[in-house]
């Protein structure tokens, strides 16, 4: 499955921002209906989305829509609206677990059907950190229809709580959000998808945006939401690997290779056994997908 490095998100009110973010190099663009829209637009940005999506270039990245928490009497609305233009997925947000990932792949498929879409070819991102019972449901996706990416969000999660801030004095995300991260990569891996980390609000800051990027590319997150054309190019760079480390990980695929009995093998003076060989082979797949 393709790997998403970066998903930008444009107001889905804005024919500016989705035409620049079309052509800014983000592997996604997700198309938003929900918090980026005023409740009141609504049905303007519902028409504009299909508008777009139905003329957009699709060879450079990926047109996804992020519709509105499928409890809400906006998502149906959303879903009837914007089909028809076959985005490449809808993120999800307010996911409280894998029923209401099943709950919106029947929805997807009826209204496939109604547009003579192949069945199934719409993914599905969860946003599945944003009401106070999704991290308990985070263990439970594998096998939930169409999933293709978790990512998380501290900010609905804030609000959820009650909580006056989701930061401390020096800038960290407190425990509740550390844990809702940290739920999110185990999620995802337990699931097979991809762990996509959150956004950097803070979207003037590019020191903050290079850590937060390096942080999750150490920790196992694949990519990262943009929330502005500026991020993107960091974000990018920051979850291709680089030619040394494709390098490396071709040697060791070469060394076991050449060792096809050897369980533990040493190169450039360091042990190497089968976790080794699997990050090796994990660095080739998101290289291929960077075009490296
Ligand atoms: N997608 C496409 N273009 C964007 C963009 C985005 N997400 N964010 C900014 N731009 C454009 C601006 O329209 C402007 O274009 P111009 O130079 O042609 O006039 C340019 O990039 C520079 O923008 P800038 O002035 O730095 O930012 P801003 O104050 O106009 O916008 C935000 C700031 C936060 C309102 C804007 O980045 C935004 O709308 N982000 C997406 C918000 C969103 O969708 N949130 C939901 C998910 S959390
Ligand atoms: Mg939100």
């Amino acid at each position: 499955m393709t790997i998403l490095r970066s998903m930008l998100f444009a107001p889905g009110d804005s024919e500016k921002k989705m035409t620049k973010a079309a052509g800014i190099g983000a592997d996604a663009v997700i198309l938003d209906l929900e918090d980026a829209v005023a409740a009141t637009r609504r049905p303007l940005a519902r028409e504009m989305i299909h508008q777009f999506l139905s003329s957009a270039d699709r060879s450079k990245c990926e047109f996804w829509v992020r519709m509105n928490p499928l409890d809400s009497k906006d998502a149906m609305l959303d879903l009837v609206a914007i089909v028809g233009g076959k985005p490449d997925g809808i993120a999800l947000p307010k996911c409280d677990g894998p029923h209401h990932v099943v709950q919106l792949a029947h929805y997807l498929e009826i209204l496939e059907t109604q547009h003579g879409i192949p069945v199934g070819s719409i993914g599905i991102t969860a946003i599945a950190t944003e009401t106070a019972a999704a991290p308990f449901a985070l263990g439970q996706y594998k096998g939930a229809p169409r999933l293709r990416i978790i990512t998380w969000g501290a900010e609905d999660l804030g609000a959820a709580l009650g909580a006056s801030s989701n930061k401390d004095e020096a800038g960290n995300y407190t425990p509740p959000y550390v844990l809702a991260r940290s739920l999110c990569l185990y999620g995802a891996y337990a699931a097979g998808v991809q762990a996509l980390d959150t956004v950097q609000p803070d979207f003037r800051a590019n020191d903050k945006l290079l850590r937060e990027c390096n942080e999750g590319r150490r920790d196992g997150f694949l990519g990262k939401i943009a929330i502005h054309p500026d991020q993107v190019a960091t974000i990018n760079e920051a979850f291709t690997p680089s030619s040394a480390e494709v390098s490396f990980a071709q040697d060791v695929i070469a060394l076991f290779a050449a060792n096809p009995e050897a369980g533990t093998l040493s190169l450039e003076g360091k042990m190497l056994d089968m976790p080794h060989l699997k990050q090796a082979e994990r660095v080739m797949a998101i290289a291929s997908r960077a075009g490296r």
